[in-house]
């Protein structure tokens, strides 16, 4: 893999849906500073997605993410790419309620958290909230299919669209989206086959996650495709590197320097000032 560099300017929300049908788009999740720096350069879009609750913070799903967490790792992650579209996840809870619930959450990750746009899970029964948001000037990315917030309903992190009644409503949902006014559309965990009909059949790019290379862009959280979440991988994740393991490495090699004292070096240790001779004029005669 090249580890070339290219500096990308910040794409705009409309440059970013204008590339429907175009050059696949790249997103990958972020939440620190300094991940999100690496990253910027080979990506289209971040997404501070609530994914963080249980690859950062080790939850059991979503559904505990706070809007206070999700304003606090947005701050980190556009100071650590400030010339990056930047797309934050509204946490469960804080938009589902009602429109104007889901306006004043948005501002606080717009105005407070420095995102561009924000994501929310939800078809038809969240089109009137994004074309609420949409029209007072909050970019809405969608979310259909497999939606993790929903965990306790949907019993599983299976692929949906089994069956011609689950495979039409995502498609709906999808439609009802785009139509709202969403820019963009995050397609997970569903059949291959609805994820291409989906893609046919809305003028919004679709951003898949297990759903189809056909779709107009790909996400993955990125410690997944680190290597550096293992609990579970889903059958989708493809790791690009074992960052995890090398940690462990890491930590090992240091561990047994301690404990051989080959660790701080005599380099890597302050050394005592040299005794300073006073000049001749200020000695006491
Ligand atoms: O929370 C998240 O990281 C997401 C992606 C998996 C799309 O929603």
């Amino acid at each position: 893999m090249s580890t070339e560099t290219k500096t990308i300017r910040k794409l705009t929300v409309p440059e970013f849906r204008a590339r429907k049908g175009g050059e696949p788009l790249v997103v990958l999740t972020a939440y620190s500073a300094p991940v999100a720096a690496h990253l910027a350069p080979h990506v289209d879009a971040l997404l501070v997605g609530d994914s963080l609750g249980m690859v950062l913070y080790g939850m059991d799903s979503t559904l505990p993410v706070t809007l206070d967490i999700m304003i606090a790792h947005t701050r980190a992650v556009r100071r650590g790419a400030p010339g990056t579209l930047v797309i934050t996840d509204l946490p469960f809870g804080s938009y589902q309620v009602s429109s104007q619930q889901a306006f004043e959450t948005s501002a606080r990750v717009l105005a407070e958290g420095g995102a561009d746009a924000v994501k929310l899970e939800g078809g038809v029964e969240m089109a009137e909230t994004i074309a609420f948001l949409s029209e007072r000037g909050v970019p809405v990315m969608g979310h259909v299919g497999l939606m993790p917030q929903r965990i306790a309903q949907m019993g599983s992190f299976r692929a949906q669209g089994r069956d011609a009644e689950a495979a039409a409503r995502i498609m709906v949902d999808a439609q009802e989206v785009a139509r709202a006014g969403a820019f963009s559309v995050v397609v997970e965990g569903v059949l291959e086959p609805v994820a291409v009909a989906v893609t046919r059949a809305i003028d919004i790019p679709t951003i898949g996650i297990g759903a189809s290379p056909a779709c107009d862009g790909q996400v993955l959280v990125s410690d997944d495709l680190f290597g550096l979440f293992d609990r579970f991988t889903p059958k989708f994740v493809r790791r690009y590197a074992e960052i995890g393991a090398e940690i462990g490495l890491a930590a090992e090699k240091f561990a047994a320097d301690v404990r051989a004292r080959s660790f701080p070096s005599e380099r890597e240790c302050f050394a005592a000032p040299k005794a300073v001779t006073p000049p001749a004029k200020n000695r006491a005669s």
